[in-house]
């Protein structure tokens, strides 16, 4: 089964790597789809996104970067998948996961969101949370991949400068 994991990813970190790891063991192909929402102000390009993701997921030969724009259902039916996972970190994710998934479904019936809870130690970690930490000066190694810190400290500079 192939299946598509959908996010900001800005930037990834050990707890979507987590999610990855685990959907590479239990299916045949995981798409990982960055929101191209140019709405959103984020951090990392899309461009800048996707290299990382590439970067940290080399290792997988059954996972592929991608990225979306638009309707996660009809992205979805353009990639011929069905099957979204989705991460739940605590019980706060639920009422928003819960909404997302219900509304995929009114739009398009056969969609189906999995579910698959978050490891407990990567229960309070977010992009947000990262990127604050590393705005501040603290330590984020056990947070992202040396990459990830590494380019995030770049941004971090550049925008003082
Ligand atoms: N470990 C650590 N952090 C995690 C995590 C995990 N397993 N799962 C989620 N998070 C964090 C993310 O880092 C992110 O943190 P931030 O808010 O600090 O940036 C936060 O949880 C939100 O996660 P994310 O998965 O990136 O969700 P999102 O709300 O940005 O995007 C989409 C979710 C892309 C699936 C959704 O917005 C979408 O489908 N959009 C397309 C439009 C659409 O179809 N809309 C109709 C459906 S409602």
């Amino acid at each position: 089964m192939v299946v598509i994991y959908p996010g900001s990813f800005d930037p990834v970190t050990y707890g979507h790597l987590d999610i990855i790891d685990r959907c590479s063991k239990k299916f045949d192909k995981v798409i990982v789809s960055i929101l191209n929402n140019t709405s959103k102000k984020n951090m990392f390009t899309i461009e800048e996104r996707v290299q990382l993701l590439e970067k940290v997921l080399e290792k997988y030969d059954n996972v592929e970067v991608d990225t979306f724009s638009g309707l996660l259902v009809d992205y979805a039916r353009q990639k011929g998948c069905s099957t979204m996972i989705r991460g739940l970190r605590a019980v706060s994710d639920f009422e928003y996961e819960m909404q997302m998934a219900l509304v995929n479904k009114k739009l398009v019936d056969d969609i189906e969101t999995l579910f698959m809870v978050s490891r407990g130690r990567y229960a309070y970690l977010s992009s947000s949370i990262v990127k604050e930490v590393a705005i501040f000066g603290g330590d984020i190694s056990c947070f992202v991949p040396e990459i990830v810190e590494k380019e995030l400290r770049k941004k971090i500079k550049g925008g003082n400068e």
